[in-house]
């Protein structure tokens, strides 16, 4: 399996300089965009590996899951799809074009960025430094990685820049979808962005997914199923912003992007997988990540379609 990858890996490398690192966060701007790393748990829980699947880089919008989750299990089914709804926007993670419609939660979805802004209300915790934590101890845990932690200056590189989000808050305020101060909520879903994982930890949570909530590994049960499910389908029509039909057409399984290079891959009962390339396409998905996907998912019939 790790020579599989490896060749997939250098089939793929030339793709990374057909895509570009994100600069909208500068910070962001610094990665070096050769790097390529893959990271597979397998049926049987074998480990495989190949690249630069122990380089740390910030989740972005591969957190948005984890959000989604928290609020799930924190306010349940009810008012999580009261909020936010699940339809496919078929526009950018960032987009402001809601202009022939009224801000409703009927059009946004959990993964683009006005969605998991508002989601972020729906966390537990008498403060948002609270609701941060909790956030931070979810993702730990299902990553089984105790020493997870922010980017600092990727964090305050967002906090200085974020004026689009920021817009996008004000929006919800506006609309009367969010009621907390603005600032607060976002400098939750910032230090979210800027977590720090590698590819075996987003390969360890998308196992957790593909289990249904439940680790295979240690045995303990973290959530619900019919929350995995919600998750998992929200990923699969949604998770790659207006890039998730062709996804679905061409890797054909639940999977999350951010624009830290980072791809969360769920292979429902059966796999979980992360992979890592900073140059992104023009959706802001990994470029050289969904060309290994692809391939991968080929190689093992991974389609769940
Ligand atoms: O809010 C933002 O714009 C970033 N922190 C996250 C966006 C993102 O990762 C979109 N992903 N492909």
């Amino acid at each position: 399996m790790n020579l599989l990858l490896k060749s997939i890996l250098d089939e793929c490398r030339h793709y990374t300089a057909q895509g570009n690192v994100a600069t909208y966060i500068p910070q962001l701007a610094k990665v070096d965009p050769n790097k390529l790393g893959i990271y597979v748990i397998t049926e049987g829980l074998y480990d495989s590996f190949a690249g630069d699947c122990f380089d740390r880089f910030t989740m972005q919008s591969v957190v948005k899951t984890m959000i989604l989750l928290q609020a799930l299990m924190d306010s349940g089914i009810e008012k999580v799809r009261g909020l936010v709804g699940v339809e496919a926007t078929g526009k950018p993670f960032d987009t402001f074009n809601y202009s022939d419609q009224a801000l409703t939660g009927a059009n946004i979805n959990p993964m683009v960025n006005t969605g998991a802004i508002a989601l972020c209300t729906l966390i537990r915790g008498d403060t948002y430094e609270e609701k941060f934590q909790r956030l931070l101890g979810l993702t730990r845990l299902l990553a089984d990685d105790p020493d997870l932690q922010v980017d600092e200056s990727v964090y305050r590189s967002e906090q200085e820049t974020g004026n689009k989000n920021r817009a996008l808050a004000y929006m919800l305020k506006a609309y009367g979808m969010i009621h907390d101060p603005v600032e607060e909520i976002l400098d939750c879903y910032f230090r979210a962005c800027s977590i720090l994982v590698n590819c075996r930890d987003l390969a360890r949570i998308g196992l957790v997914f593909a289990h249904h909530g439940r680790d295979p590994k240690t045995g303990k049960r973290h959530f619900a199923p019919e929350l995995a499910r919600y998750v998992n389908a929200t990923l699969a029509t949604c998770g790659m912003y207006d890039g998730s039909g062709e996804f679905a057409l061409e890797v054909g399984f639940p999977a999350k992007s951010g624009v830290g290079g980072g791809i969360m891959g769920v292979i429902p009962k059966r796999m979980g997988i992360g992979v890592f390339a900073p140059a992104l396409d023009k959706h802001g998905n990994s470029k050289a990540g969904v060309q290994v996907l692809a391939r991968l998912s080929r190689e093992l019939d991974l389609g769940i379609f």
